[in-house]
Order: structure tokens, then sequence, then C-alpha cells
């Protein structure tokens, strides 16, 4: 049994995590209210207190367009805040697990990435997750740097409010009918398996950059399309361009992951976005729910 200390631990991936570790470890949940990473002395207070052995960093300030308008604190956060845990997760010794996001790439390339691909951020989001990563990577030995996709689980997302799950049904409940871009491509990911892949992932020593999505890809209008067909919608669901609305931030067209590493190390238990979203959907909405 190991002492986890689990960063944003109720926040959509942070609540699955301490679910899952639980199980089999001694975790300690903290949330904002306990650290704020951005504080250095608070992060080696907190941490040294609890002399964890790994280190789960889900905290991020990751409202895509804000991070346009307010590039200091999403620097301070995503950057700085992972610079802080990784300095004190490696006097104390402990794994560090940074989370960041496939908008590191510019998905160019137009095939799923792997992690020895080059990044090349479009966003001052990606920019400042980016920069977390390098700190992490360059002030903590025992890194991993967990690279997700489009993510959604029980808990939607504090800062946003919402994950796409959400959003989708709230606008089939307001609107006669929803547009859903069909030419941005993504992988959806629930944060349960991310949480089941996490613990396995810690079990290893092959520390470094690590991509966990679910299998395959689709567009924005597909992920739409099984909740609808799941969850039976009426509303009329139709497929849009990303052309169609004002662009905000720039995002990838094409944002795939493989999962290269896991698959080498034999520990890749990813279902595939269908098959990963129809079971959250039935669990949550049509089987009692949470
Ligand atoms: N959502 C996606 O689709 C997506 C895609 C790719 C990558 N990611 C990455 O995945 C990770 C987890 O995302 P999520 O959706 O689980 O986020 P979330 O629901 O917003 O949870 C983040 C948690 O971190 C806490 N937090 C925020 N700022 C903090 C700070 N300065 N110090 C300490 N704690 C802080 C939040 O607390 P409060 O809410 O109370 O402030 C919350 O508990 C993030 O690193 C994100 O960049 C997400």
């Amino acid at each position: 049994m190991k002492k986890i200390a689990i960063i944003g631990a109720d926040g959509q991936l942070g609540t699955d995590l301490a679910e899952v570790f639980s199980e089999k470890h001694e975790v300690a949940s903290l949330t904002i209210q306990d650290i704020r990473i951005e504080n250095f002395d608070q992060v080696q207070e907190v941490l040294s207190g609890l002399e964890p052995d790994v280190i789960l960093n889900t905290a991020a300030y990751h409202r895509v367009p804000d991070c346009e308008s307010n590039q200091a604190l999403a620097f301070q956060v995503n950057a700085i805040g992972a610079q802080n845990v990784a300095k004190v997760a490696q006097d104390l010794g402990a794994v560090n697990v940074y989370y960041s996001t496939d908008y590191v790439f510019d998905g160019a390339k137009g095939t799923p990435h792997v992690e020895t691909d080059a990044p090349n951020p479009q966003s001052v989001y990606a920019i400042s997750k980016l920069a977390g990563e390098y700190f992490t990577r360059h002030y903590c030995d025992k890194h991993f740097v967990v690279r997700v996709s489009g993510i959604y689980g029980k808990v939607p997302s504090l800062i946003k409010g919402n994950n796409f799950v959400t959003s989708m049904l709230k606008l089939a409940n307001e609107k006669p009918e929803v547009r859903v871009v069909d030419d941005e491509i993504l992988t959806p990911t629930p944060t349960l398996e991310i949480a089941k892949n996490t613990l396995l992932l810690i079990e290893t020593d092959h520390y470094g950059v690590v991509h966990m999505t679910s299998e395959g890809a689709c567009s924005w209008y597909e992920f739409a399309s099984v909740i609808w067909s799941t969850l039976d919608l009426k509303t009329p669901l139709h497929r849009a361009k990303v052309s169609d609305f004002p662009p905000t931030v720039k995002r990838p067209s094409y944002s795939v992951l493989e999962n290269d590493n896991l698959k080498k190390l034999g520990i890749n238990c990813m279902s595939t976005w269908k098959e990963g979203l129809i079971h959250f959907l039935k669990e949550k909405y049509l089987e009692g729910g949470v």
C-alpha cells in the first residue's frame, strides 16, 4: 500500500482518482482549500506533512478562452504550480504524475500523435500546460506526464461547470435543435478509465511522457450522436462546421493521441471511445445514476 496525495481531488478526474486509488492505497484528497499549487511554501508544507509516495496533480486553469485573456494566471497554475509540485516531489523522493493535454500538438500530422512527436501548442492554455510538462520533467526524476483528451466524468469539470456530455444534455433540453461540429476530431475519454490506468502506471518505473486516451477517434458530432442514441434524445441533432461559429481560440482540428508507451508496457487498458461512452451514459443516466 502506497501513500497517495491527490491535488484537485474534488475535480472531474480527481474524484475518480480518489475512488479508484482508495481501493488499494491510502489516499489524501486535497482540494483547493487545502493547497494552492502556485504557492510554493504551501505546497511544501502540505506535501511534506503527508510524505506521499505518489502525487497525482490534476490541478489546472483550463478554461481555454480565459487563458488567452488571463495569461499570468494560466502560467501561475499550469506551469509554476507544476514546477512547485515537482520540486517538492523531488525533495520527498515521491513519484509525480502531472496530467496534461492533447492540445500540446497542432494536429497537422493528421494521424494519431505518439509521445515522441514534437509538440506545437496553439493557445496560451496549451503553451502553459507544455511549460508545466517541461517543469515536471526537469525538476522531478520520478515523473509521469500523462496526456489525456476530451475527458468526461460523473462530476463535471469544476472550473468549466460542465463537460461535453452535460453541455449536450442541457442544449437538448433547452433548444429546439442542436448543431455540433463535424470537422474537429478528438478522442472522448472517461476519467474513470484514466484513473484505473494510472493505478497500473504507478506500479511501473518507466517514467516519462505517457498518452492515456480511449481507443479510436471521432468528431464532436459523432460524440454527440452516441449521446443522442444511447439516451434516446428527441431534439434534432445536426452537423455543423467549425467555420459556422465565431473563432475564439485556435484548437487543433485533429487531436488524437496514440497510447504508444502504455502499449509497449503492456498496460493499456483503455476501451474504445464508443464503448467507454455508452458504458458511462448507461451507468450515470439509465441505471439509477450516481
Ligand atoms: N477537461 C478536459 O477535457 C481535459 C482535456 C485534456 C487535459 N485535461 C487536463 O486534465 C486535468 C484534470 O481536468 P479536470 O477536468 O478534472 O479539471 P477540474 O474538474 O477543473 O478539476 C481541477 C481540480 O483542481 C483544482 N484546482 C484548480 N486550480 C488549482 C490551484 N491553483 N491549486 C490547487 N488546486 C487547483 C480545482 O479546484 P476548484 O475547481 O475548486 O478551483 C479542481 O478540484 C487538468 O490538468 C486538465 O488540464 C483536461
